[in-house]
C-alpha cells in the first residue's frame, strides 16, 4: 500500500510540488548558520516546504501544519525535525557519557524516552544518533557521539536507532532517527570543526563507516551528510558516499538530508562554482533534502529544464521523503502527533526521570581513588567549585527543550536533600569556570580548611563542547587548577568531580587529587546521580569510551593504533632514542580507553580458550573468571580484545571484539564467556577484500584496553 499510495500521489504532483518536498527551512529556534530562504512562514504559505526544523510543541507545530495544509493543493503534511540528541525534555547524560555505561539497554531506553517525549510534542524526526568515531578531544563534538571505538560505537548506534524508532513508526511514541554525519566528520584535521578530512578508503571503511552501517541494519529512516570533505570531495557532493556506498552497497532506502546549508558550502569548499552547480552536484550525488540552504528550491526546476539533472533523480528523492511521511502515519492524520493531553501526560513522566537517573549513575567514571570515596555522611564536607550549584551546564549542550533551571537538579540541591544534619556540608563556588576573578576564593578556602574532605566540582561550560566548540587547550579552563593548588595546601583529602564533554588533560590533577570522578554532563537527574555516587549509594561502573591523553600534544590518541616499525617498549627499552616516541612524554595515555575504577575490586583469572586453533567455519570460546574481592557490590565491564599479529596490511595492536557487563556481589565470582568466529576477524586486506587471513592471533581479556590476561590462537583457513 505504501508504494501504491506514494505512486498515486506523485502522479498528481507538479514538478514544483515535488521539489518542495526536498526543501527544509528552519523556524526561529536554534540556528547554527545563516538562513537560506525567505521567512519560513512565507515559504510555507507559498507551498515551498516539505519539512521544518526547530519547531516544537503541539500547539506550535499544529499551527504550522495547518498553515501548510491550508496552502497545499494535495494536502501533503510537513515533517518536523529537531535535534533530540540526549533527551527532549527529560535530559539524559550527553551521549559520550551515556556510552561510558557500556550498557546497550540504557542507550536504547534513553532514545525511547526521548522519542516518546518528542513525539508527544509534535516532533516527527530527530537528528540523532550521531555516530562519528572521534579520536581527537580538541573537537567539541566528541561529546555527542560514542567515542573512539568502532565496535562499541556500532553497538551503541544500533541500540539508539532501535530506541528512537521502535518497532512501529506510526506509534505515537516513536520518531524517525537520522544517522549523522555521513561521513568521517570526526576526523577533522587538528580537531577543528568543519575542517578537512583525508584518509585511506581502508580506514574509512574499517574504522569510520561501520557504525553508520549498523544503523542501516537497524532500519534507520534517514541519514545526514557531513560538512567535511574527504579526499578532496565534500561529503554533501560525494556520489561515492551517498549513491555508491549508502544507497548502493548498503541498499539504504530512506532519505538523505544535508547538514545545515551544506549544499551552499560546496561553493567555499571550491567544489561548486555557484548555487545552481552546488544543487546539481548534490542531487546527483544522492542528497534528497536540502537543509535550510534554499538551493534546491531556487535551482532544481531550472536544472531539470536544462537537462542537468533528471526527472528520475527528483522523483527518487521525493519518493523517499513521502515514504517517510507515510511511515509516520502523517497522510492518515497530519495531526497524529498533536495531542495536547498526551503532551502534558508524557513530558517528565516519573519513569522517564527514573530512567535518566539510572543512566546518569551508570555513566560516571571513577578515574582515581585512594579510598577517599565514597564519602560518609558523618564527615564534614566542603563542596566547592563553579559547577557545584549549577543547574544550567549540568544538562549539557544540544539539550533540546530540556529545562535547565527548573527540572534539572544541581549537585548542591541533591546533596542538601541527602545530608540534612546541620553544618555537615558547605557550598562555595571559589572561582568561575573561565574568568580569573579571585574574590570568592578566600571564603571557599576558609570553609575547606574546616572540613574533613573537600569536593571540588569543576569542568567546562556546556557550550565549550558540541558544535563549533573546538579547543587547542584541553586543560581545566580558567583558574580552576590554580584554585585546586590553593586547596591542596590545606592538606585535606580532595575529590575532584569533573563535568565536561570531552577528555581533558588531567596529569596534574591525577598527581595531586585523592579521587577523581568524571560525571560528564549528567542531565536532568545529574545532581542526584552525583550525590548518590559520592556517598556510595551508587558504585561507579563507567568505563571510558575515549582515551584521556597526558597532554594535548599526544592527540590524536587511541588504543587501537598501529605498532609501527619502531615500537617503543617503555623505560626498559634498551634503545631509547630511535623509537616511535616523544622525548618529553610517555607514549601511553593518562587514562586508556575502557578504563574506570569501582569502589570495589575486581580480579581476573583463569583465562581459557576452547582451543588454540580456530577453523574457517568454527567458533572459539574464550572464558575468564572475574571475582569481586573488595568490600562493595559492583558492576564490571569485562572487555575482550584481539590482535591479528601479521596481515597483508598491518593491523592494530588490539581491537575490541566483545564486552559484557556483570553485577557481582562482594565476595562472589562469575565466569564470563565470549565467542568468536573467523567472520569477526575480517578486515580490508591488501586487495580491499573484506576477509579474515589465516595466522596467529592474540587475545586479551580485562577491565580496560591496557590491562588484562592474554593468550593466543591460530586461525586456520
Ligand atoms: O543536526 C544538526 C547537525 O548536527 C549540525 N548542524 C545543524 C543540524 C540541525 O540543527
Amino acid at each position: 500500500p505504501r508504494n501504491e499510495f506514494v505512486s498515486e500521489l506523485m502522479a498528481k504532483m507538479t514538478i514544483d510540488e515535488k521539489i518542495a518536498q526536498l526543501v527544509q527551512f528552519t523556524a526561529d529556534g536554534t540556528v547554527t548558520g545563516p538562513k537560506g530562504g525567505d521567512n519560513f512562514i512565507d515559504e510555507i504559505k507559498k507551498g515551498n516546504v516539505g519539512s521544518i526544523l526547530n519547531a516544537t510543541g503541539v500547539e506550535y507545530t499544529r499551527k504550522l501544519q495547518k498553515l501548510n495544509l491550508d496552502n497545499s493543493r494535495l494536502k501533503i503534511p510537513l515533517l518536523f525535525g529537531y535535534d533530540v540528541i540526549h533527551g527532549y525534555r527529560t535530559i539524559f547524560p550527553i551521549t559520550l557519557g551515556e556510552t561510558a555505561s557500556w550498557d546497550l539497554d540504557i542507550a536504547k531506553r534513553s532514545s525511547e524516552v526521548a522519542a516518546a517525549e518528542a513525539a508527544a510534542s509534535g516532533v516527527h524526526w530527530t537528528f540523532a544518533p550521531m555516530v562519528d568515531i572521534a579520536r581527537d578531544p580538541r573537537w567539541g563534538r566528541v561529546s555527542e557521539g560514542a567515542g573512539e571505538d568502532t565496535y562499541l560505537g556500532s553497538k551503541m548506534a544500533f541500540a539508539r536507532v532501535k530506541g528512537f524508532q521502535g518497532e512501529d513508526l506510526m506509534a505515537t511514541n516513536t520518531i524517525l532517527a537520522c544517522t549523522k554525519h555521513f561521513a568521517a566528520y570526526g576526523a577533522a584535521e587538528a580537531g577543528r570543526d568543519y575542517n578537512t578530512v583525508d584518509m585511506s578508503e581502508r580506514v574509512l571503511r574499517e574504522t569510520y563507516l561501520p557504525p553508520f552501517k549498523a544503523t542501516v541494519d537497524a532500519g534507520v529512516a534517514t541519514f545526514m551528510t557531513s560538512f567535511n570533505e574527504i579526499a578532496g570531495v565534500p561529503a554533501t557532493g560525494s556520489k561515492f558516499l551517498l549513491r555508491d556506498i549508502l544507497k548502493g552497497e548498503w541498499k539504504f532506502n530512506g532519505f538523505v538530508v544535508t547538514d545545515y546549508t551544506a549544499i551552499n558550502e560546496l561553493i567555499p569548499h571550491g567544489f561548486a562554482k555557484d548555487s545552481a552547480n552546488a544543487g546539481e552536484l548534490s542531487l546527483k550525488a544522492g542528497v534528497d533534502m536540502d537543509m535550510v540552504g534554499g538551493i534546491y528550491l531556487k535551482n532544481l526546476k531550472k536544472l531539470l529544464n536544462q537537462g542537468k539533472v533528471t526527472q528520475a533523480q527528483i522523483d527518487d528523492a521525493c519518493r523517499r521523503i513521502l515514504e517517510a511521511k507515510y511511515d509516520l502515519g502523517l497522510f492518515h492524520d497530519p495531526y497524529l502527533y498533536n495531542d495536547e493531553k498526551r503532551e502534558k501526560s508524557t513530558i517528565y513522566k516519573k519513569e522517564f526521570l527514573d530512567a535518566a537517573l539510572y543512566a546518569a549513575n551508570k555513566s560516571m567514571v571513577l578515574l582515581k581513588n585512594n579510598g577517599t570515596l565514597p564519602l560518609r555522611k558523618e564527615q564534614k564536607i566542603a563542596f566547592v567549585g563553579p559547577l557545584v550549584g549549577d543547574d544550567w551546564n549540568i544538562i549539557g549542550s544540544w539539550a533540546a527543550t530540556g529545562d535547565r533551571t527548573g527540572y534539572a537538579t544541581s549537585i548542591q540541591e541533591a546533596v542538601n536533600k541527602m545530608i540534612t544534619e546541620k553544618g555537615k556540608v558547605t557550598f562555595d563556588k571559589g572561582v568561575e569556570i573561565v574568568d580569573a576573578r579571585k574574590d570568592m576564593m578566600q571564603k571557599a578556602l576558609d570553609n575547606a580548611r574546616n572540613s574533613d574532605v573537600i569536593v571540588a566540582v569543576m569542568g567546562e561550560f556546556e557550550n565549550m563542547t558540541g558544535e563549533a566548540a573546538s579547543r587547542t587547550n584541553i586543560d581545566l579552563p580558567g583558574i580552576q587548577k590554580e584554585f585546586l593548588a590553593e586547596l591542596k595546601k590545606l592538606g585535606k583529602p580532595i575529590v575532584l568531580v569533573l563535568m565536561n564533554g570531552r577528555p581533558l588533560t588531567l596529569s596534574w590533577e591525577n598527581d595531586n587529587m585523592d579521587a577523581i570522578l568524571e560525571v560528564w554532563y549528567p542531565g536532568t537527574m545529574g545532581g542526584e546521580a552525583v550525590a548518590q555516587t559520592l556517598y556510595g549509594i551508587n558504585n561507579p561502573s563507567g568505563k571510558l569510551p575515549m582515551t584521556f591523553p597526558r597532554s594535548v600534544g599526544q592527540v590524536p590518541i587511541y588504543y587501537n593504533h598501529k605498532n609501527t616499525g619502531r615500537p617503543y617498549l617503555g623505560a626498559k627499552d634498551p634503545e631509547q632514542k630511535y623509537k616511535s616516541r616523544y622525548i618529553d612524554s610517555d607514549n601511553s595515555p593518562l587514562y586508556p580507553f575502557g578504563y574506570g575504577l569501582s569502589y570495589t575490586k575486581f580480579e581476573y583469572s583463569n583465562l581459557k580458550l576452547s582451543s588454540n586453533t580456530l577453523n574457517a567455519n568454527g567458533k572459539l570460546k574464550i572464558s575468564v573468571d572475574v571475582a569481586n574481592t573488595g568490600n562493595y557490590d559492583g558492576e564490571e565491564v569485562v572487555q575482550f580484545y584481539v590482535k591479528d599479529v601479521v596481515g597483508s596490511v598491518t593491523r592494530p595492536v588490539k581491537e575490541l571484539k566483545g564486552f559484557k557487563k556483570l553485577l557481582l556481589k562482594k565476595g562472589t565470582k562469575q565466569t564470563v564467556e565470549f565467542e568468536i568466529s573467523s567472520d569477526d576477524l575480517r578486515f580490508y586486506n591488501i586487495d580491499m577484500k573484506f576477509v579474515a587471513e589465516p595466522g596467529d592471533f592474540e587475545v586479551f581479556v580485562g577491565g580496560s584496553s591496557a590491562t588484562g590476561l592474554n593468550d593466543k590462537f591460530v586461525l586456520v583457513m
